[in-house]
C-alpha cells in the first residue's frame, strides 16, 4: 500500500489553516538563508510559499555566502528577541567557514522549531518533551500512524546517522518501543541487516536499497532525494532492478512511501504543525500520534 505523504500533508494543511484562522495572533515563522546553493533556495521558497498558504507570518532573511559568524549569531539574537517571531530555522548546510554549531547553539529552544539545539535534542535523547519534535522524523511517524502501521515491538533499520534524520528518528521510535537499528557507510553487512527489519527507513541520499534486499511484505520509508540520470527525482531505492513498474512495487511491500510524494511533502506540514504550535496559545501534546488529532485526524 502506498504512503501517500502527498495527500496526507494536504489534510494537514488544511487543518492547520482553520486553526490558524482563528487565531488573533499569527504565528511567525523566521528563516535564515546563508549563500546560494540551489537546493536549499528551492526548500526555502516552499516552506515561505505553503506558510503564506495558512497565513502563517513568514520571513525569509538572506544572507551573502561569504557572511561573518558574527553576523549570523547577531541575527539570531535580534529573533530571539523579536516578541513577534515565534518560530526560527536556520537553514542547512551552511558555509563552510562557519561553525554549525555555534549557531545552533544560539537559537532560542523556545523558537527551535527544528529541535537543533542542545536542549530540545537532550530532551528528545532522555525521553523528556522538547519544545518541538524534528520536522522530518515527526512527519514519518504521523505518516505511519495515519496508515495504522505498526511501531511497537518492530525492528526498525534507520540508513543514515544525521542529526536532522537518522539520530532523532531513531530517538522517536525508541519512545515508541520500537527495536532500532542505525546504519552509515562503517557499517558492515548492510544487507543482512536491511533483512532482518520489519521497518526500512532511508535516509542515504543514494540508491543503496534494492526491493528484493528487504523482506517481503515489510514497511519501506524513502527519505532519500537524488536525481537519476535523466534528471528525475528518485529516492533511495532503487525499485527498477526488480520490478518493471511500481504497482509491483505496491505490491511487493506492504507499505512504502514513493519520491516524490511521499516523505518530502510530510515534512513541510510538520514544520508548519511545528510553527502553529510555536504560538503560545496553541497547546498540543508533541508527539507524533495525538499531533494528527491536533489536526483533526483521527489516530
Ligand atoms: N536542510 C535540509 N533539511 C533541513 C531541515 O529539516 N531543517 C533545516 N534547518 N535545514 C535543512
Amino acid at each position: 500500500m502506498l504512503l501517500d505523504g502527498k495527500a496526507l500533508s494536504k489534510k494537514i494543511l488544511e487543518n492547520i489553516k482553520a486553526k490558524v484562522d482563528k487565531l488573533e495572533k499569527k504565528p511567525h515563522l523566521a528563516v535564515i538563508l546563508v549563500g546560494d546553493d540551489e537546493a536549499s533556495q528551492i526548500y526555502v521558497r516552499n516552506k515561505k510559499k505553503t506558510a503564506e498558504s495558512l497565513g502563517i507570518k513568514s520571513t525569509v532573511i538572506e544572507l551573502p555566502k561569504e557572511t561573518e559568524e558574527q553576523v549570523l549569531l547577531d541575527t539570531i539574537r535580534r529573533l530571539n528577541n523579536d516578541p513577534d517571531v515565534t518560530a526560527i530555522l536556520v537553514q542547512m548546510p551552511l558555509p563552510k567557514h562557519i561553525n554549525s554549531n555555534n549557531i545552533i547553539n544560539a537559537i532560542d529552544p523556545k523558537k527551535d522549531v527544528d529541535c537543533f539545539t542542545p536542549e530540545n535534542v537532550g530532551k528528545l535523547a532522555t525521553g523528556q518533551e522538547p519544545y518541538f519534535y524534528p520536522v522530518t522524523p515527526q512527519g514519518i511517524l504521523m505518516l505511519l500512524d495515519y496508515y495504522k502501521v505498526p511501531i511497537e515491538g518492530k525492528h526498525v533499520v534507520i540508513i543514515g546517522r544525521s542529526n536532522i534524520v537518522g539520530k532523532p528518528m531513531a530517538r522517536m521510535l525508541l519512545q515508541r518501543n520500537a527495536t532500532v537499528t542505525i546504519c552509515h557507510s562503517y557499517t558492515q553487512d548492510l544487507e543482512e541487516k536491511i533483512k532482518a527489519a520489519d521497518i526500512v527507513i532511508s535516509a542515504a541520499g543514494k540508491k543503496v536499497v534494492r526491493c528484493k534486499m528487504v523482506k517481503y511484505k515489510a514497511v519501506f520509508v524513502d527519505v532519500g532525494i537524488s536525481r537519476n540520470a535523466h534528471g528525475k527525482i528518485t529516492g533511495d531505492l532503487n525499485w527498477e532492478i526488480d520490478f518493471n513498474n511500481f504497482d509491483e512495487v505496491l505490491e511487493y511491500f506492504s507499505f512504502v512511501s514513493p519520491v516524490p510524494g511521499g516523505v518530502g511533502p510530510m515534512t513541510i506540514a510538520s514544520l508548519m504543525l511545528n510553527t502553529l504550535a510555536s504560538d503560545d496559545s496553541v497547546i498540543l501534546s508533541r508527539c507524533a500520534g495525538s499531533l494528527l488529532s491536533v489536526v483533526g485526524l483521527s489516530f
